[in-house]
């Protein structure tokens, strides 16, 4: 998979989630440039993901401060919440499997599924939040 392109496909409209998700594109596309970093990938990946696991926390808490300040839909929040919970959760293992010395060869899988969940997420279900923002 190659890198993400920031464009405004990927824009939802509202500022402060735009400029968070372009943050989450830089490191996403960190991961891509791992790949190419030889020996040094693992180490580098490693860092990757502790950034990442520590951005989508201060994400995260964005988003759902905005969906109670909103009044989001408790069905339409309860969703997003969930959708956050278990990416956060699948990082945390990938993490921590890192940390171990695993995973070395699914870095490529790896990095492919962060790409194709952080571009679902946001063009579908940020979006959806960005509605009742905007
Ligand atoms: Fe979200
Ligand atoms: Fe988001």
């Amino acid at each position: 998979m190659s890198r993400v392109r920031w464009s405004a496909d990927l824009e939802c409209g509202v500022k402060v989630l735009d400029l968070q998700h372009q943050e989450l594109v830089a490191i996403i596309n960190a991961m891509e440039d791992c790949l190419d970093c030889g020996e040094f990938q693992l180490e580098l990946s490693k860092d990757v993901m502790r950034r990442l696991a520590s951005y989508i926390v201060f994400h995260f808490q964005t988003e759902e401060r905005l969906m109670v300040g909103h009044k989001v839909a408790s069905k339409h929040a309860e969703a997003h919440r969930r959708e956050h919970q278990a990416f956060a959760d699948f990082v945390s293992k990938a993490a921590g499997r890192l940390e171990e010395g695993r995973l070395r060869e699914q870095l490529p899988a790896l990095s492919a599924y962060l790409h194709k969940w952080l571009l679902d997420h946001v063009t579908k279900t940020d979006r959806q939040l960005a509605k009742y923002i905007l």
